[in-house]
């Protein structure tokens, strides 16, 4: 069986940090799985250079145009249906696909002896699932059978996750071991709230195998007091050592160390 960990860069290199990060944390679990990314041509040489130098295989693709492309509410999604493409690439009996903005905490090879589609829930529809970690089976047939599919289909929040959910609408009665625990995509925000958990803060820990930057990407945070985001800049200077300054791990570290704080007096 031919297996890789797979991501998309389609916004130019907006997500490049992502991708390093994300690729920095899959080595750091131990893995010898090959790691793949797919590129659309607006990404730069220069950071097909760089991903390729972190071993990462750098794999050309064509943009798939978003449907929802027209309408304004959606505008931040309106290159993420290239993550399609994964199902085309069918040298590979199965992929596990990652968002650019997940890290990796422990070891997710298990990943690879689950069913061809699996998927964790959504936080906002927990009867729907969330598309930054999926284990698929490439297929063209399926590849042609969502393409003519998306032609005819919505998708209810304008990306790739609404229309997959069309796609796969009978995924929360499907066997269970296509509904991966949550803790393979853990949101940030609930990462975040449930560290200042007196209880739950230990099984968070140990159950909790990728987080998901959802809506805030660290690399892009405004607000300083994000949370949870420690662990992502903690490989962020392993792969950007001169980024560093003295005690920037540890600003990250008091930064999470104050929301979880602050979020155990909410939970008092
Ligand atoms: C959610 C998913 C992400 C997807 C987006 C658009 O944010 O986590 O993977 O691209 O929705 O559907
Ligand atoms: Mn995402």
């Amino acid at each position: 069986m031919s297996y890789a960990y797979m991501t998309t860069l389609c916004s130019g290199d907006a997500y490049l940090p992502g991708v390093e990060v994300l690729g920095r944390s899959l080595d750091a679990s131990g893995t010898q799985i090959p790691k793949v990314v797919l590129a659309t041509r607006d990404v730069t040489e220069s950071a097909r250079k760089r991903l390729a130098a972190l071993a990462w295989q750098v794999r050309p693709i064509e943009p798939i145009a978003n449907p929802s492309a027209s309408n304004p509410l959606f505008a931040r999604f309106g290159p993420v249906f290239a993550k399609l493409r994964a199902w085309e690439q069918t040298d590979f009996d199965r992929i596990v696909a990652l968002d650019a903005d997940t890290l990796v905490l422990q070891n997710i090879d298990d990943l690879f002896a689950r069913p061809g589609f699996a998927a964790a829930p959504d936080f906002f529809l927990p009867d729907r699932f969330n598309s930054g970690v999926m284990v698929l089976e490439p297929s063209l047939e399926v590849a042609r059978k969502m393409r003519d599919s998306l032609a005819v289909s919505g998708s209810y929040d304008g990306g790739d996750q609404g229309f997959l959910n069309e796609f796969y609408p009978d995924w929360y009665t499907m066997p269970v071991e296509h509904r991966l625990p949550v803790g393979y995509n853990m949101a940030n925000f609930i990462y975040q709230f449930l560290r200042a958990h007196p209880t739950l803060k230990a099984r968070l820990e140990s159950e909790t195998k990728v987080v998901h930057y959802l809506v805030q990407k660290p690399w892009q945070a405004r607000a300083v007091l994000t949370g949870g985001a420690a662990a992502w800049w903690q490989r962020y200077f392993e792969v950007h050592p001169a980024a560093n300054w003295p005690g920037g791990d540890a600003l990250h570290a008091a930064e999470d160390w104050a929301f979880e704080h602050l979020a155990a007096l909410a939970l008092e």
